[in-house]
């Protein structure tokens, strides 16, 4: 277990830090939703017993005083429609029906989640062997099932699930939109929706859901967190305004109870790896929806998953997605704003994905801070000095996360093209990816595949400058001499790009900034870019 840790030219050691929870908490957006969902442990073998001793878990284990505050009753509980296709509930699973389920969960002042399918058919009734054949998803009944779901049974959230949608063939936006619709005008009290189809389902999902699936089911093996992650870190521009890429339940607290997902391995994750899986999702502000069988948490997982300062982070006021700052050899630094947009304090990520270990470095200036820096080790709650910069070793599969402050922030000066929003970007259809990981480019990636379209643009829509004159350059990977307009602040202008055999190729032109916010944007609406790796600034 040995880390080692530097702070570089060391100045003072802090005996004690505030840390990030013990700061007073400003109005921000929504924050991610808390709680556990039935599905990743019990699967289809749910009832009214599971459910409701899960409530009174999250109560007595002091889950629900740190935070987790949902319980979601997941695939499982239809039994059928009757001959006005009212949903009648499992009659063995529950029996007393589902309202009195609600009602306790509501009793201990938690809140009640359902599930279902835009389609006609749940997954469990595609592929989990639940035999009954009647067509239990929203799709036809979406009147109906809300007043059931929402006004009669009392929910709260729901996940609404997509393979019998996707057996359909149908237009998912149009779907969702409209079940979204039929919520919004039906139920009684708001209902936070959570969409369920295995792919950032385009830019339309955050006006329709409060969250939405991003990847595939998970399980408690550490090539399901990397994976996910790797889906995830190019999606920031995604999330914001209340509304989060979900990364799938937690896959920790196995040890003891295997998962039913986990073919036949014994045990989940190990002790950094789930530390690492936590972490990375509270920076990374997704859901945290526990998935295991609660009973079986051991004590070392309990205290990752109710640790205050980084629950703190994943429910930080500005509801921000961490993004990447540093990517060199196979370690990754992430880093998002906390508390205060472009404020002096950030919370950052070491990340270890692979099997050896590997030493960091992070230099202030790539976190837009002027040093020295104050670093807090929010994992193990420690505060660990101020120096120049930081030097840590990870072993593989870990992940550190941590609260950094600067004497100021400065200014940006250089974009990502990954930290970049499109418009008309959907994962599920954009064709070879947006987000490539492409060695040649700073930080390993690059954003093709971009115009044709104004919608299909890149756009930076929150460039903090200190104002004034400067020398932008962009870096695209040019096969062929291309046009590329570039508009700042609303003023366009266009670049002509010369053929560069797919090799980095600088573009630099004059601009002005003003003092704090300002938008920056690079598209051609008649003709395809090339790939994009980056804009640098310097002040002229
Ligand atoms: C999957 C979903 C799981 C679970 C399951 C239920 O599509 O990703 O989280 O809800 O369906 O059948």
């Amino acid at each position: 277990m040995k880390k080692t840790v530097v702070l570089l030219s060391l100045a003072v050691l802090m005996a004690v830090s505030p840390g990030a929870a013990a700061q007073k908490k400003t109005d921000g957006v929504r924050p991610p939703t808390m709680g556990w969902s039935s599905w990743n442990a019990f699967m289809l073998e749910i009832s009214d017993a599971v459910i409701m001793d899960h409530a009174d878990l999250m109560v007595s284990t002091g889950l629900k005083d740190a935070g987790y505050t949902i319980v979601n009753i997941d695939d499982g509980f239809f039994g059928y429609r009757d001959a006005e296709g009212n949903m009648i509930p499992h009659v063995t699973r529950f029996p007393n029906g589902i309202k009195h389920v609600v009602d306790h969960i509501h009793g201990l002042g938690l809140r009640a989640g359902i599930y279902t399918d835009a389609g006609e058919m749940t997954c469990g009734r595609n592929y989990n062997k639940e035999i009954n054949p009647a067509p239990v998803g929203i799709y036809g009944h979406e009147e109906q099932d809300a007043e059931r779901y929402f006004n009669e049974w009392g929910f709260d959230f729901i996940k609404i699930d997509y393979c019998g949608g996707h057996r359909m063939q149908a237009d998912e936006e149009q779907m969702y939109t409209n079940i979204r619709n039929v919520i919004n005008r039906v139920a009684k009290h708001p209902v936070e929706l959570n969409i369920c189809r295995w792919d950032y389902p385009g830019t339309w999902v955050s006006g329709v859901a409060e969250s939405w699936r991003i990847s595939g089911d998970i399980r408690p093996k550490w090539a399901f967190i990397r994976n996910i992650v790797a889906k995830n870190m190019y999606l920031s521009a995604y999330a914001g305004g209340g509304h989060y890429n979900d990364m799938d339940m937690l896959a920790l607290g196995y040890n003891k109870k295997p998962s039913p997902f986990n073919d036949n391995l014994p045990l989940g994750l190990t002790y950094e790896e789930e530390e690492a899986h936590f972490g990375l999702w509270c920076i990374f502000s997704s859901p945290l929806l526990l998935g295991c069988d609660v009973r079986y948490i051991p004590e070392e997982t309990m205290k990752i998953i109710t640790n205050p300062e980084l629950i703190a982070v994943n429910q930080d006021p500005l509801g921000l997605q961490a993004y990447v700052v540093q990517h060199e050899g196979e370690g990754y630094i992430f880093a998002k704003d906390i508390l205060t947009r472009f404020g002096k304090v950030r919370a950052v990520a070491l990340y270890n994905p692979s099997e050896e270990d590997i030493t960091f470095t992070l230099r202030p200036e790539e976190i837009d801070l002027a040093g020295p820096i104050k670093v807090r080790d929010l994992c193990a709650r420690k505060d660990l000095g101020t120096g120049s910069s930081l030097q840590m070793t990870l072993h593989g599969h870990s992940a550190k996360i941590l609260r950094v402050e600067g004497r100021r922030r400065l200014e940006q000066t250089a974009l990502e093209a990954e930290w970049g929003y499109c418009p008309a970007f959907t994962a599920i259809e954009s064709e070879g990816g947006k987000y490539v990981p492409t060695p040649a480019a700073s930080m390993g990636a690059a954003v093709y595949n971009l115009g044709g379209s104004a919608k299909n643009c890149l756009q930076w829509n929150d460039v903090y400058s200190a104002g004034g004159k400067y020398h932008l350059t962009l870096t695209t990977l040019p096969e062929k001499d291309a046009e590329i307009v570039l508009t700042v602040n609303g003023a366009a202008q266009t670049l002509r790009i010369p053929a560069a055999g797919g090799k980095p190729q600088k573009t630099t032109v004059a601009v002005k900034l003003r003092k704090g916010q300002n938008r920056i944007e690079v598209g051609n609406p008649d003709a395809a870019l090339p790939p994009v790796d980056r804009v640098t600034l310097e002040r002229l």
